[in-house]
């Protein structure tokens, strides 16, 4: 003890900076070894082009009310009667409407959804999700009418019912595992091509939206930063191409990752920065798309500790961790023809006597040196460390990286979408198709150079907390200070779309948001240019 406070007082400032001493400290906090989350149970599902017989409950879309005669052919004339019937009386509204009928024949329940004319992947893929959450307690056999639907349609049809079957409440074991979760049949006249498209694409994206979400819906005495790495590990076995590289303590004091070692200095969980390498058959060898994720475990603000009410949310703060971890797992799955890395920047930021103070200064892997305003603007620190390190280490086409990073964007885009910042238009172009296309909305916001005033330091290369009004902005523009000028980078500030309560959409909690945006995004890039934006 008395070496080591010798040793500190001798080489203060290079000790601080490179070696955050406190790190040393910390162990591994086993587990509680009895709090397991419950298992979930997914339907399973297949497609038949006969319709089984009548029991259980019955999905129905129609987009009209001549719909029921064709879709509806199969079953019984006085059936389709007694619907048209009820819909008649109910005054359905074919655009968005639903319907359930109970005892009708031999459905327990006939779901009637109206669909509308727009048959977009997120639209119908929405409907899905809808229906899958409504019918989430129906006991019985789950019968979709889908037939006169093309392939694609009922395939994301049937990904959305299984994002709609997810569950969040996992420690109510009872529940949970009395849940049948009877098989799920699909009539389609399109079997083979719509499980193809299902089996391909949207079984795997259901399974890495359960993945991210439990993740985040896990509580911070589960879910830490060695944790998130076992889950990935278990998550990823087996699948084919893919490489995790979890950096420990010593292996990201060798790289000089000082700033996110002085994120997790006043926790007892270390720190890991988490790297997942999918490479596809035929992928382009233009270099990787990079991902990276903010992975704080626990947000509790740290010196700068937050105010009590609602702290608990500050799990959910390794929500963008989750998703992009989450959608190369959906691509890695369903083998998609792509080169992906997701980076998960994993810490805990907790206030103790080792923890990081206001006015510290840190010092990142590409060597700038960072002053802290407030422990609490900690997501950035991660993140520098993270996007650093792809821009140094991985030759990446573009990096985008995922961050509940800032209250400022729920203030300026509340829950309807996620701010992307860019310097290039040309990846800011696809990532904002890919979030029409996914459903998982994006707005663009700027990158003023007026950022750069605002976090000015006198004391180090940068501060880690805006002067001016744009805390949104400034915590992009301080991300992007960690990234080559010419590397093509975007930042997706998620803070407002992570989680929520219930709805028709989805159970109280995580929302899985960025795994289709990401997942559809990598899917579909094309390679831009390295020059420096602006
Ligand atoms: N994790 C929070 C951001 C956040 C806040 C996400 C509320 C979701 C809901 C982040 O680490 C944070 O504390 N940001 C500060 C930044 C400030 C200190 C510059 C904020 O937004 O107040
Ligand atoms: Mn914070
Ligand atoms: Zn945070």
């Amino acid at each position: 003890m008395r070496i080591r406070h010798l040793l500190v007082a001798s080489s203060f400032a290079v000790l601080t900076m490179a070696l955050p001493l406190a790190a040393h400290a910390q162990e591994a906090v086993k587990p509680s070894l009895t709090l397991k989350a419950a298992k979930a149970q997914f339907r399973p599902v297949s497609f038949s082009s006969t319709l089984p017989a009548a029991s259980g409950t019955l999905v129905l879309p129609l987009a009209s009310e001549a719909d029921l005669a064709s879709r509806a052919s199969a079953i019984s004339e006085a059936e389709r009667t007694a619907i048209a019937r009820a819909l008649a009386a109910a005054e359905f509204d074919y655009k968005s409407g639903t319907l359930s009928l109970r005892g009708i024949g031999g459905w327990d329940r006939i779901h009637v959804v109206g669909t509308g004319s727009d048959l977009s992947a997120a639209a119908v893929q929405k409907l899905g999700v809808a229906a899958g959450r409504a019918i989430l307690k129906d006991k019985g056999p789950i019968t979709v009418l889908a037939n006169g639907l093309p392939a694609e349609a009922v395939a994301e049809l049937a990904t959305g019912m299984g994002i709609g079957e997810y569950r969040s409440d996992l420690y109510q074991a009872k529940a949970r595992e009395a849940a049948a979760m009877a098989a799920t049949t699909i009539v389609t006249e399109s079997g083979e091509a719509a499980r193809a498209a299902y089996e391909g694409r949207g079984k795997p994206l259901v399974e890495a939206m359960a993945f991210a979400r439990d993740l985040s819906n896990e509580p911070a005495n589960v879910i830490y930063p060695e944790s998130f790495v076992e889950r990935t590990r278990a998550a990823f076995a087996g699948v084919p191409g893919v490489t995790i590289e979890a950096l420990d303590v010593p292996a990201m004091e060798k790289l000089g990752m000082g700033s996110i070692l002085g994120s997790g200095r006043g926790s007892a969980r270390p720190p890991r920065m988490l790297i997942v390498r999918y490479t596809g058959r035929g992928a382009p060898s233009t270099g990787p798309v990079v991902l990276a994720g903010k992975g704080i475990t626990f947000d509790s603000g740290g010196i700068s500790l937050k105010a009590g009410a609602g702290m608990g949310d500050m799990k959910f703060d390794m929500s963008g961790a989750a998703s992009v971890v989450g959608a190369a797992l959906a691509l890695a799955k369903s083998r998609a023809p792509v080169d992906v890395v997701a980076i998960a920047a994993l810490s805990e930021n907790m206030p103790d006597g080792n923890a990081a103070r206001p006015a510290d200064v840190l010092q990142a892997m590409n060597g700038k040196t960072i002053e802290i305003i407030s422990t609490d603007a900690e997501g950035r620190l991660v993140l520098a460390d993270a996007v650093a390190y792809a821009d140094a280490k991985l030759n990446p086409a573009a990096i985008v990286d995922m961050a509940t990073l800032t209250g400022a964007i729920m203030t300026a885009l509340g829950d309807d979408y996620a701010g992307l910042f860019s310097r290039h238009d040309p990846l800011a172009d696809q990532l904002m198709k890919a979030g029409d296309a996914s459903g998982d909305a994006l707005w663009r916001m700027p990158l003023h150079p007026s950022y750069a005033e605002d976090t000015k330091s006198t004391i180090a290369d940068i501060k880690n907390s805006g002067a001016g009004g744009a805390g949104a902005g400034a915590g992009a523009h301080f991300i992007g200070a960690f990234v080559k000028p010419e590397t093509p980078w975007a930042h997706i500030d998620i803070a407002g779309m992570a989680w929520g309560g219930a709805n028709d959409l989805k159970p109280a909690g995580s929302t899985g948001y960025g795994v289709r945006l990401l997942e559809r995004f990598v899917r579909d890039f094309q390679p831009v240019p390295k020059v420096a934006g602006e």
